[in-house]
């Protein structure tokens, strides 16, 4: 099975995380967002564990919450001392609601506005990753106003292409994010924040993208960051404390994609890392790492009822289920794979190949192309599996179809964390 929460039971029925999902389909109907809260506690502590160990004392990930993002997800990360991604004014006031103590937040993004500054000041948000020369600027002007001295990280396009889908390749020269090393940018702009009085210049981010499986691209960005950081304390006496190496470590979606250790990987990084600070006479800064994907995709699953079978003699066979892009538009945006398995029956070898439609009215409404399955009739619980991250956070109303219910499950229990939107909730704000 592609990860260990999955299995499959006496009624021949997957289970996720040990729950009969066919059951869990009737409790809370479809469709339906499952989480698995031990797997992403799991996963979050194996992270915390690998930077303290492998990056040095106080480093630590940051969860880059725009993979999924709920109140009650931030409780969880709130007790376990997680840090925190996070790249709107919603993220960090949802955070801030499920009483996540917010400065350990990274705010992020390519244009904050002056309110989305203001209010980050006011909450209390403990770092700004700043993007640009405009924004520094406008922080600097709002924290003299409010008296306030934030500590920022300046983000840094360090030239690296590291071979994964170009929507979500964000560290190259020409990237809407950040500053260039290369141009000559990120050095007049290190220089310009040290002369203002509001802002503490704590270092530098990067983020060279997702779905990433090797490690040489972060080992890469590893050394063009503290290659900066040198000359930048060559050059203009100022040697960085914290450097933010990003998110992006890969998820295996398919049996056949490549299986990943988060430590082996955090671990090697480490190696890159240490010679680097070495060679370079560097004082070890602190290290921050922005795990989204890989926190959470393999502790979500979706689960859709079967209605229309339909074979097209002679040209393919189509499923349709009761949700679709609405819920996942990652196969429409970016092709992306997943594994989809018969729920009712996943103790029977597939014997059909199907493209998984959903209910919208446009042909791009596909959850995914030619997949082998039990051949499902209207009833049949499907499943697709690793859906936790950038599914539930990129769902929409296209269609005026309402959203998904989130359950989680935790110690053999399932509870709703998320309610299943209404046609009055959607309504709502409608005048
Ligand atoms: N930090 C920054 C600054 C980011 O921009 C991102 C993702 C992350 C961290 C987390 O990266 P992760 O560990 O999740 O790969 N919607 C796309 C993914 C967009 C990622 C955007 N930035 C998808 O569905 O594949």
């Amino acid at each position: 099975m592609l990860a260990k929460n999955i299995g499959i039971n006496e009624k021949g029925h997957l289970t996720f995380a040990g729950a009969d999902t066919v059951d869990l389909a009737k409790e809370y109907g479809t469709p339906l967002y499952l989480v698995d809260k031990n797997g992403i506690i799991d996963r979050a502590r194996e992270y915390m564990s690998a930077a303290e160990t492998y990056l040095g004392a106080g480093s630590h990930p940051c969860y880059a919450g725009k993979a999924l993002c709920y109140t009650d997800l931030y409780r969880t990360l709130e007790d376990i001392g997680m840090w925190i991604d996070v790249v709107s004014p919603g993220e960090f006031y949802t955070a801030k609601k499920a009483g996540f103590d917010l400065s350990r937040a990274m705010f992020h993004g390519n244009n904050k506005t002056d309110d989305d500054l203001k209010m980050a000041l006011s909450m209390g948000v403990g770092r700004i990753v700043c993007d640009s020369a405009d924004e520094i600027e406008a922080l600097d002007q709002i924290a003299g106003e409010l008296e306030k001295k934030p500590k920022i990280l300046i983000r840094l396009t360090p030239g690296i292409d590291p071979h994964t889908h170009k929507s979500i390749n964000t560290g190259t020269v020409d990237s809407k994010f950040g500053v260039a090393i290369e141009t000559g940018d990120a050095k007049k702009l290190v220089a310009k924040t040290l002369e203002k009085k509001n802002i503490e210049l704590m270092g530098y981010h990067c983020h060279i993208g997702s779905q990433i499986f090797e490690c040489e691209p972060f080992c890469e960005a590893a050394e063009k960051m503290l290659t900066f950081m040198a000359d930048m304390k060559k050059k203009l006496e100022f040697e960085a404390k914290e450097i933010n190496l990003g998110g992006g470590m890969a998820v295996p979606y398919l049996e056949s994609d490549k299986k990943i250790s988060y430590t082996e990987n955090i671990k090697a990084v480490g190696v890159c890392i240490d010679a680097l600070l070495e060679k370079l006479s560097l004082n070890r800064p602190v290290f921050y790492l922005e795990p989204g994907r890989s926190i959470v995709a393999d502790s979500g699953m979706t689960l859709y009822t079967v209605g229309t079978v339909k074979c097209i003699e002679g040209y393919k066979n189509y499923v349709s289920v009761d949700g679709g892009m609405t819920d996942n538009p990652r196969f429409a945006l970016y092709q992306s794979p997943y594994t989809l398995i018969n729920a009712s029956h996943a103790d029977i070898a597939p014997d059909f190949t199907a493209t998984v439609g959903g209910r919208c009215c446009e042909s791009g409404d596909l959850i995914q192309e030619n997949v082998n399955l039990v051949r499902p009739v209207r009833g049949d619980t499907l499943a697709v599996l690793t859906t936790g991250a950038y599914n539930f956070s990129m769902s929409s109303n296209y269609n005026r179809l309402t959203r998904p219910a989130l359950v989680t499950l935790f110690n053999g229990e399932s509870y709703v964390a998320v309610k299943r939107q209404t046609f009055e909730d959607m309504t709502a704000l409608d005048i």
